[in-house]
């Protein structure tokens, strides 16, 4: 028998304020969680979803140093923008918080210094790296070297971002620290670390055997890290940003942004509920559902609820963690350093009042199950072809009509004929499988579960045809519209939880004062002799040019991203000087440059040589008005076998360097010189 809860705590993974967020945290948190929590309160549940920033950790301080300001600085700029952006987008939000409150601090602190009364710490040392020209301990991120499995000089200690690899500091060749760049030492430092194996059968029990209804994404995850055995881990940092560590003699340390992060969802609740806040945290009655994307799996499955356990006091585990995999941006993983995202407070000013259409195609291709790509094409055509052909459609045919026929008033149904019966019966089974389907989180599906009710109305009124039966019976037009307008109150209900701009708008149009999930399903929601809102557009077709552009600046970014990353190859083995010259480089002078016909990226040279004239073909017409060659000096190879292409006979190859975007630039001498001068 499944558990019924009173209350239900629905808190939100905390985004780094660091940078703005994007569409993968939409898809993967955000979007699924606001869903959720529209939908109980839409039930009448008593629902609290909690946010906020996560304002700690080593990158705010890295970014902080790059752009010379405070980390304090750092954070302010970026939770502002994100907690605007979220409100925006109508994710709805009882509290969003940020982890530098006082009442963060302070809970934070408590939490650990509880703990740390309680014996439940060990203390162990370590070697960590350490900046002797600094004088600090250095963070994993601080530390930069050469990476022991690619060779690249520009590896952190964490992380080499050219090969993927994971490392630790000490595993880099020549570490030095990234503040000073001196040579990283080794220094003994002390930290407190939580026994996770003293907790590991616990933790068995509770997911293993407990919470078998998991997502098997977050349910598998757990069962690896358990099989793997658990191990003691360190909840402070030597660090100058955090949460002091509240013990005598730890100066200079702070919380792990890990260990205080999730206390975040605690203090958030705090500052909503000073009163009440524990009846949702600690009552049998109440459950906490985590929202996390896959990579926050083991702190929320396993260190969180670790140290919820050894607290104690009542605080319960949650009983879901509905985590997501992750959403990549036109086949590429989305990066917050390369850039590679869609950002949520730029997508708010390129598409004002398009809220619900990122909702939307987040929802429809939200990675539940496995990672999924966002493509801008995929967006478009959601839009045109789902919301605007069907959504819109039905609900646009539904109120003119009834606006033609009966000057905007809803008219009374007669007798209701079998096709109508079937409709009611067809919108009672959607009501039970979006039901189904939002209980499990299987939004995606939901999403389609509501859809289907516009499509059950496009297709009603294709089969009713109101407008021919117009001609002999108003009855019975009558009765078609208002079971049409019925459906169109239903979708305002149905899509509240997911698209909320559109819902409110049509509630206005159907003149409904409030919406509830009960009323889902009624076929008598809006009464007859009700006067209507004018007709208005719930969606607009979105055209090429818009998303050109957003292709565009993608295609901007991925060439900034080359030229970034762009690394000489590393020099060829040594050649010897009788092989070298045996090649025979020579100048010549361009007479004609033309485009090869049906060839996109030939020119066709005719060069003196200083002999004669002989025709080279070369594959630079991308980068080259043919026209402006001509009377251009260029390198070339002399001696090369003559090769046909595209049936021209080619007589040597010209010379090019190729740039970090790829583009070709032809050699040449710096000063005129004699057509056939050799190259030494
Ligand atoms: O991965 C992240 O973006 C973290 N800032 C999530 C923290 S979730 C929670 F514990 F606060
Ligand atoms: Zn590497």
């Amino acid at each position: 028998m499944e558990k019924k809860f009173k209350r239900t705590l629905i808190t939100t993974a905390l985004p780094y304020a660091n940078g703005p967020v994007h569409i993968g945290h939409l898809a993967g948190v955000y979007v699924p969680a606001d869903i959720y929590a529209r939908y109980l309160r839409l039930k009448g549940e008593d629902v609290v979803m909690v946010g906020g920033s996560d304002e700690h950790g080593v990158p705010i301080t890295i970014k902080a140093r790059e752009e010379g300001v405070t980390p304090q600085d750092i954070v302010d700029r970026y939770h502002t923008i994100i907690k605007d952006a979220m409100a925006e987008l109508g994710i709805s939000f009882d509290v969003y918080s940020r982890t530098t409150s006082d009442i963060h601090r302070r809970t934070a602190s408590d939490f650990f210094r509880k703990l740390y009364d309680d014996g439940q710490f060990e203390q162990q040392t370590s070697l960590q790296p350490y900046d002797e020209q600094a004088g600090e301990f250095l963070a994993d991120r601080y530390v930069m070297g050469t990476c022991p499995h690619c060779g690249s000089d520009r590896a952190y200690g964490d992380q080499c971002e050219a090969c993927g690899s994971s490392l630790n500091a000490t595993d880099l060749i020549d570490p030095h620290s990234r503040l000073t760049s001196a040579p990283v030492t080794m220094r003994e430092t002390s930290h407190w670390y939580l026994p996770l194996n003293k907790w590991e059968e616990a933790l068995r029990r509770w997911i293993l055997e407990g919470h078998k209804e998991w997502k098997t994404n977050v349910y598998g995850q757990c069962k690896s890290w358990l099989d793997l055995g658990l191990q003691p881990r360190a909840v402070s940092r030597d660090l100058n940003w955090g949460v002091p560590v509240p013990v005598e003699g730890a100066e200079g340390k702070v919380l792990y942004v890990w260990f205080d992060a999730p206390i975040g969802y605690i203090s958030n609740t705090k500052e909503l509920l000073p009163d009440t806040w524990e009846k949702y945290w600690k009552d049998p009655e109440s459950r906490v559902i985590n929202f996390i994307g896959k990579d926050n799996i083991v702190f929320h499955c396993i260190v969180f609820p670790a140290m919820l356990m050894a607290y104690g006091d009542g605080y319960q585990l949650p009983d879901n963690v509905p985590a997501n995999e992750f959403l990549n941006l036109e086949g590429d993983k989305i990066s917050t350093s390369r850039n590679w995202a869609v950002w949520l407070h730029e997508y708010l000013r390129d598409f004002p009042g398009k809220q619900d259409v990122l909702r939307y195609v987040l929802t429809a291709n939200a990675p539940e199950t496995k990672d999924n790509d966002f493509t801008w094409a995929d967006f478009q055509a959601r839009n045109n072809n789902e919301l605007v052909a069907i959504l819109g459609n039905f609900v646009n045919r539904a109120m003119v009509l009834t606006h033609k026929y009966f000057g905007g008033e809803v008219p009374q149904a007669g007798t209701l004929e079998e096709i109508d019966l079937r409709l009611i019966a067809d919108l009672a089974k959607v009501k039970e499988n979006l039901e189904a389907n939002l209980d499990t989180f299987h939004f995606r599906e939901a999403l389609k579960d509501a859809m289907e009710i516009a499509r059950l109305g496009n297709k009603y009124l294709q089969e009713t045809e109101p407008w021919k039966v117009a001609k002999t019976d108003m009855t019975r037009v009558a009765t078609i519209l208002n079971c049409a307008l019925q459906l169109c109150a239903n979708i305002a209900v149905a899509f509240e939880p997911f698209l909320p701009f559109m819902s409110a708008k049509l509630s206005g149009m159907l003149g409904m004062e409030s919406t509830s999930w009960n009323e889902l399903g009624c076929s008598t929601l809006i009464p007859a002799g009700r006067k209507l809102g004018e007709p208005v557009l719930l969606f607009d077709k979105i055209d090429d040019d818009a998303i050109q552009a957003q292709l565009d600046r993608l295609a901007r970014i991925k060439e900034e991203n080359k030229i970034k990353n762009f690394k000489a190859e590393p020099q060829a083995p040594d050649v010897d000087f009788d092989t070298f010259m045996k090649a025979d480089l020579r100048v010549g002078t361009v007479l004609e440059c033309t485009k090869v016909p049906k060839a996109d990226k030939l020119l066709k040279f005719l060069i003196d040589d200083g002999l004669g004239t002989r025709t080279i073909v070369s594959g630079i017409a991308k980068y080259y008005n043919p026209e402006d060659l001509v009377g251009k000096q260029v390198c070339f190879i002399a001696n090369l076998p003559p090769r046909k292409l595209k049936g021209i006979v080619s007589q040597g190859m010209i010379l090019s360097a190729e740039n970090a975007d790829g583009s070709l630039v032809v050699m040449g001498p710096t000063a005129p010189v004699v057509p056939g001068a050799q190259v030494k």
